[in-house]
């Protein structure tokens, strides 16, 4: 026995950074931007707003679409990497907000394949009996993690949460393939602010140059890198989830990808050898979200009326570790 996703929600803060006012922090245009990664603009949290708040504010439209009482609920995980809190967990303060009391909460970290790894933790709970309903959240507040100051990475993300409740249901499928290759974690990673602190009591510190601190306490990423690993790899896994469920491409309805960048999801569509129509992007308004893209296109979907009971649908995810999986999912 499997669960069944019964109710999406999302939230993204309304302050909208355009392309162009990108320009006041950084040398690029509206132009390149677009050309290179088809984004437009994305939504970012200004003073006082936060990724917890973000998360909790999903989860209650997700709640409500389900017509589920946050009582019900039995576990709730969060993905992200970009949490303002390291203790407690993120998840444990939307028990809180929510008054979830029964759940059981933790966070996860795959970066942005993080939201297929909640969802694939949560039928595996549910397949063993464990639980019967659970919220899955991925947030980011990417905004306080990227430098401002660097054209290579500040360009692309944003910030916004998605959410799903999932309940057992004799009718769910499943299936998933995933992967991970921490040999390339290079390409893409930050480390912990508080962890330079622990070098000598900070003599290591002030001995790094300035180039290592801001890659360390900022977003650093060797942008061909990564999107050369994407635009291999998710076709491969895709193709290797439908050899394994023994379907083909022309049995999925929809590909909800990582929203990272069109000319990656282009290169996926290519590879694949599916058609855009079935791959649908919304990566121009809200930039890249990291785990917080897929379950924020989920919503937008279901509440356009784009996906109905029954369509077959493969998620894919991809980003730092390296992570990388793709899920099949009936909805
Ligand atoms: O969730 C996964 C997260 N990461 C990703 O998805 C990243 C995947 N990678 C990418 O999306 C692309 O590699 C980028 C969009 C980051 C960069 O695009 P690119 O086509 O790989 O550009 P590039 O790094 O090869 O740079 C080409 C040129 C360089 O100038 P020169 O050396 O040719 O004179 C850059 O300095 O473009 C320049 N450039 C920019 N120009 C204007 C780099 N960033 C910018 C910018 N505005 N923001």
């Amino acid at each position: 026995m499997y669960g069944k996703i019964i109710g999406t929600g999302s939230y993204v803060p309304q302050k909208v950074l355009t392309n162009d006012d990108l320009k006041q922090y950084v040398d690029t245009d509206d132009e390149w931007i677009r050309e290179r990664t088809g984004i437009v603009c994305r939504h970012v949290m200004e003073d006082g707003e936060t990724m917890k708040g973000m998360a909790v504010e999903a989860s209650k439209r997700a709640l409500q679409a389900a017509g589920v009482e946050a009582g019900e609920l039995d576990m709730i995980i969060v993905s992200t990497v970009s949490s303002d809190l390291i203790l407690p967990n993120t998840a444990c303060y939307v028990q809180e907000q929510l008054n979830a009391k029964n759940a059981m909460c933790f966070d996860l970290n795959t970066a942005c394949t993080g939201f297929m790894m909640a969802y694939n933790t949560v039928q595996t709970y549910i397949n063993a009996g464990l639980i019967d309903t659970a919220l899955i959240i991925g947030a980011e507040g990417l905004s306080r993690l990227v430098d401002w100051k660097d054209r290579g990475t500040c360009i692309l993300f944003g910030d916004g949460a998605g959410a799903a409740v999932i309940h057992k249901d004799e009718q769910a499928v499943f299936d998933t393939v995933m992967h991970a290759n921490g040999k390339g974690g290079s390409a893409l990673s930050m480390e912990a602010g508080y962890a330079l602190r622990d070098r000598a009591i900070d003599k290591a510190v002030s001995a790094l140059s300035d180039k290592d601190r801001h890659l360390r306490t900022h977003i650093g990423m060797d942008g061909q890198e990564v999107f050369r690993f994407a635009v291999k790899n998710v076709p491969i896994i895709i193709k290797e989830l439908l050899g394994k469920m023994e379907i083909k491409e022309q049995d999925i309805d929809l590909f909800l990808l990582h929203q990272a960048n069109k000319r990656i999801i282009e290169g996926v569509i290519k590879r694949v050898g599916t058609t855009a129509e079935k791959v649908p992007m919304n990566l121009m308004e809200y930039g890249n979200t990291s785990s917080a893209s897929i379950p924020i296109l989920l919503d937008e979907l279901v509440k356009q009326g784009s996906i109905s009971e029954g369509d077959r649908i493969i998620m894919a995810g991809f980003g730092a570790g390296l992570t990388w999986a793709a899920t099949y999912l009936e909805y």
